[in-house]
């Protein structure tokens, strides 16, 4: 069966890059109907397995870049798949980030550095001050460091461990950084981060956008898998971006559903 006969388009895998023991690029060939932005995500298919979503961690104008962190059975696979391969993509799906004028601080937890690092590229081509606070739980799983600074973004690293940066919290050192200038933040990472986020940006009046987490069946706004409660928002539609300060009327981190559409407490730990 071709791809496009599932709604999907082919993807070639052209390289896979290891960029920590956890996490795989792959940058992928494929004839999308529109360019990506920075926050959009992407269902990948691998045939035989489930659809996952994946943020956008690059496009170059012909190839796109997802970051695969090893979870469970799919992404496991996809962390094998090799050069010349085809998987199915649909996409790019959701809402990105918006992109005006700066000052930008980018605060990215563990994997949430994969739609952050497109941000942060966007906005330095277009000239933009940015910071990016990139924290981990130990210095194995810093993601695109070199990458941010690359881009002339100043970068500061935070691990839980003290293996490599300030020992701490990323939210230690956003808590520093937010007094110093009318900052707008971006934002991706574990859940119980992204609200300690939220609650200090609205706490100092600074604008928060969130990339947000949630179970995802089909990313096309019919299974309503994705749903926060109460106000009835899709995340693959409406979101994933959303402005923090309105998170806070939802579910945001108290409750998330699994698989099955039960409503659950927040996991601690949870990426999203
Ligand atoms: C908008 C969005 C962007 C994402 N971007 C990335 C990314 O850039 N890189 C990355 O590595 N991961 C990303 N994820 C998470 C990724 O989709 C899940 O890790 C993946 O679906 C797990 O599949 P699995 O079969 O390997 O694991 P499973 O065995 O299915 O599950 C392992 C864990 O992942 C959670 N999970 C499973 N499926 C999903 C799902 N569809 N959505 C969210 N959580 C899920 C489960 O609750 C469980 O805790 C993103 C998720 C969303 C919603
Ligand atoms: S994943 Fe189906 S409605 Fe969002």
């Amino acid at each position: 069966m071709r791809f496009e006969e599932l709604g999907m388009y082919p993807a070639r895998v052209e390289k896979a890059v290891r960029e920590s023991p956890a996490v795989v690029s792959l940058h992928l060939r494929s004839p999308l109907p529109r360019e990506p932005s920075p926050g959009q995500f992407v269902m990948v298919w691998l045939p035989g397995k489930e659809e996952v979503p994946m943020s956008v961690s690059g496009w170059d104008g012909a190839r796109l870049r997802i970051s695969v962190a090893k979870m469970g059975e799919t992404t496991s696979e996809l962390q094998r798949v090799k050069k010349g391969e085809y998987l199915g993509v649909k996409g790019p799906l959701g809402r990105g980030f918006e992109l005006g004028r700066g000052p930008y601080l980018l605060v990215g937890g563990g994997t949430g550095m994969a739609p952050l690092i497109f941000a942060c590229r966007r906005l330095r081509e277009r000239g933009e001050r940015v910071k990016v606070l990139v924290g981990a739980r130990t210095s194995s799983e810093l993601l695109f460091v070199t990458e941010a600074r690359r881009t002339g973004a100043e970068v500061e690293v935070t691990t839980e461990d003290g293996s490599s940066g300030e020992g701490g919290m990323v939210t230690d050192l956003l808590e520093r950084e937010l007094p110093k200038r009318p900052w707008k933040v971006l934002a991706c990472g574990p859940e119980e981060m992204l609200v300690r986020v939220v609650e200090e940006c609205v706490k100092r009046g600074r604008k928060v956008q969130v990339s947000l987490e949630r179970y995802m069946r089909c990313g096309l706004g019919v299974c309503g898998s994705c749903v926060l409660d109460p106000v009835g928002w899709r995340v693959c539609t409406e979101g994933p971006v959303f402005e923090g300060r309105l998170l806070l009327r939802t579910d945001f981190g108290k409750f998330v559903r699994d698989p099955t559409g039960r409503r659950l407490p927040l996991p601690p730990g949870r990426r999203g």
